[in-house]
């Protein structure tokens, strides 16, 4: 049999070159490059006894059926059929590593191609989404395709603009989609068995431990917010210092603000990734900055009072300076918490094969916080080099793939048999 953590290390690399950015990994919400990687990963799905479809969001979802089914001409779920839905997202921040996403659903379909291989069906089908947006990177609100998935997406949000000012919507119908047919995307909660994700940790604590796999216990919240500082934009020789209303000035102070804020409680972080400023030449005082806030922490109440404290700083900021701001929230999710009786399965299966198990919340967010709206979800993390993640260097072994494949394995053999 061939070596499936060897074949998600090679795929890994293939859709690690299919980027919209020369020179470095972007694939971003309806984008050239995710039709492309769609169209790779949908063929590995085929590969392993898939039938696969593109939903009306852009997600790439292959269908495994369940033992009672019909072994092919399978075109989509049977209406009575208990699903379990694995996977992970394909999109990526800008200039990313190549692990963060297609990790999740590369394993999950090397673990149907190992069913497939040995002729197994488990008494649910299993689905694997390749989910269209996790990162946000387009259009500042994350989850766009699992919360379709969910049932949870705000249709609202189809009217965003992008930064060439290209709405979602017409995005997603240039893309293939149908942002009018969105609830069509929607998984039958009834039928949901649960949501399994593999991610890389992006964090330290698993190579501290010299662990390969962890199991998640909870996701942590986060907001994301537009702020706009509007100062008046002039002439870097000629306008005096003190008649100045630069708005980048304030916009440093407020930056500065954050980090201060963030450092004062345990647990919270808060990063300004984005900022922009205009008119944007080095012989005029910037007139209007605009910037990203993003906040997070384990306890939902910690993280709103502090959105609370920044955008009232933001405010004090700018009446000191004379100028106006706007503090607006693009993007929020909740603090969910993993499901006790799958966490408690992975748990033990990680105990069997690497001598010990631990359990790690999760700073960084995952379309499973989107299906714990409607089903139990579990994590298991992965073992990533130095903790890095949203950088090119993302790096993971493949010893430790290998580890997820066998863990996943198991955790699928053991719940069909709960199910029999
Ligand atoms: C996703 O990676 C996030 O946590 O921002
Ligand atoms: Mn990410
Ligand atoms: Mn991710």
């Amino acid at each position: 049999m061939h070596d499936l953590a060897k074949i998600v290390m090679v795929r890994i690399e293939a859709l690690g070159k299919i980027s919209d950015e020369e020179g470095k990994l972007t694939r971003t919400f309806c984008s050239s490059a995710m039709r492309r990687g769609n169209n790779l990963v949908a063929s590995w799905m085929r590969e392993a006894g898939m039938d696969v479809r593109k939903d009306a969001i852009g997600n790439v979802i292959g269908y495994y059926p369940a033992k009672e089914s019909p072994k092919s001409k399978v075109q989509s779920p049977k209406s009575s059929e208990r699903m379990l839905l694995l996977g992970s997202h394909l999109d990526t921040v800008r200039d990313a590593g190549k692990f963060d996403g297609p990790l999740g659903v590369l394993v999950a379909i090397a673990c149907v191609q190992h069913l497939h291989d040995t002729g197994t069906r488990l008494p649910f089908a299993i689905e694997v989404a390749g989910f269209a947006d996790e990162e946000g990177v387009r259009y500042q609100s994350t989850y766009l395709g699992s919360r379709a998935l969910a049932g949870i997406f705000n249709l609202k949000d189809l009217n965003r603009l992008d930064a060439n000012g290209i709405a979602m919507a017409e995005a997603i119908r240039s893309f293939g989609g149908n942002p009018d047919a969105l609830s069509a995307a929607k998984l039958d909660r009834k039928k949901l068995l649960g949501y399994v994700e593999v991610h890389i940790e992006q964090g330290p604590i698993l190579e501290e431990r010299n662990l390969s796999v962890a199991i998640v216990s909870a996701i942590s919240g986060q907001a994301r917010y537009e702020c706009s500082f509007f100062g008046r934009a002039g002439h870097a020789g000629t306008v005096p210092m003190k008649m100045r209303s630069d708005a980048l000035c304030a916009a440093a102070e407020f930056v500065l603000a954050v980090e201060h804020c963030a450092k004062s409680r345990p647990g919270l972080v808060a990063t300004v990734g984005r900022i922009e400023a205009l008119p944007g030449a080095s012989n005029v005082i910037p007139g209007k900055v605009t910037l990203t806030l993003d906040v997070r922490h384990a306890e939902d109440s910690v993280r709103n009072r502090a959105g609370v404290r920044l955008k009232q700083q933001a405010m004090q900021i700018a009446k000191r300076r004379k100028i106006q701001a706007r503090v607006e929230m693009r993007h929020e999710a909740k603090s969910i918490m993993c499901d006790r009786r799958f966490s408690r399965m992975l748990d033990d299966i990680v105990k069997r094969h690497q001598g010990k198990s631990l359990l790690l919340p999760s700073g960084a967010g995952h379309d499973a916080v989107a299906m714990a709206a409607i089903t139990p979800v579990a994590m298991l993390f992965v073992r990533c080099k130095g903790g890095v993640s949203h950088h090119p260097d993302e790096s993971v072994s493949v010893k430790d793939v290998r580890m997820a494949i066998v863990v996943m394995n198991d955790f699928l053999r053991e719940l069909g048999r709960k199910h029999q």
